[in-house]
């Protein structure tokens, strides 16, 4: 068995149902696991490839996580979780998110829900001395024009995983995250889906091209394998340097 078999092994992704989050679950899937996604539309069916969604062979629930109570009330499809992956995240363009409805809105669903989901879960992932993930953004680390709300959730996704990575530690449950740089999906085709930005953003990336759900996997797989055993609290950064 290498380290990077997740054969046996239970896996949810909360935001599975498309782009990064879709990515990471058919990354797991196909490493051995059976993973659970979640994500907003009725059933898996409403789901459609040509939109970055390939729910085959995963476990879909419909659950609304800007609702603290629906992800209370959700009835788990699984008794006993191995990783828990946070990845669902939203964006208001258009200044919403300086008005109250669009930064309460991005909170719940970016910062709020995740906090959420990890307690819910926190009881399975310490029986099974698992690992949680929990995508953030560079947004978190560097001021976001025109998205107050989306940056500061990001920030503070990056802090939640520091210091639940402090707190869950004696638990045997290690807690790290992601923080994407620029990968074409629903959230970022405003960008991705317009040659002038497009081509102005990829200036800016040292690799010279966007990410892939597939390298964001990557990242979460060694994460949540025991190749990363001793790394804790910790949120690496996948943007071809754009950062840098
Ligand atoms: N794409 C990038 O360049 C980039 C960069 C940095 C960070 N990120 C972060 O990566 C994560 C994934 O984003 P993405 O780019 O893959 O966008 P995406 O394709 O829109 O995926 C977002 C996921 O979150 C789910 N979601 C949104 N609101 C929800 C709600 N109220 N209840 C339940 N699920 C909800 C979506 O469900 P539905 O499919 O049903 O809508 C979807 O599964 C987010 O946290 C995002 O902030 C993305």
């Amino acid at each position: 068995m290498t380290d990077l078999d997740f054969s046996g092994k239970t896996v949810l992704v909360v935001g599975g149902s498309s782009g990064i989050g879709n990515g990471i679950a058919h990354g797991f899937l196909s490493r051995g696991a059976q993973v659970h996604v979640w994500g907003t539309r009725p059933s898996a069916e409403d789901y459609d490839a040509a939109e970055g969604s390939d729910l085959s062979g995963l476990i879909y629930s419909c659950v609304d996580v800007s609702d603290s109570a629906a992800i209370a009330a959700h009835e788990a499809t699984f008794d006993s979780l191995d990783v828990l992956v946070l990845s669902q995240g939203v964006v208001r363009y258009g200044q919403e998110e300086f008005e109250k409805p669009g930064w309460d809105y991005v909170m719940d669903v970016n910062i709020d829900s995740l906090m959420a989901c990890a307690s819910k879960y926190h009881p399975l992932l310490a029986a099974a001395k698992g690992a949680m993930i929990i995508v953030s953004s560079i947004s978190g680390m560097q001021g976001n024009i025109g998205n107050p709300a989306y940056a500061a959730s990001k920030a503070a996704a990056i802090s939640l995983t520091k210091t639940l990575g402090q707190a869950w530690a004696r638990d045997g449950i290690r807690v790290n995250g992601l923080a994407p740089g620029l990968v074409p999906t629903k959230l970022t085709a405003v960008t991705t889906e317009n040659e002038k930005r497009l081509q102005g953003a990829l200036r800016a990336i040292p690799l010279r091209r966007v990410g892939t759900p597939e390298d964001m996997a990557g990242v979460v797989m060694f994460l949540a394998s025991p190749l990363a055993a001793y790394v804790q609290g910790q949120t690496i950064i996948a943007d071809g340097g754009l950062t840098l």
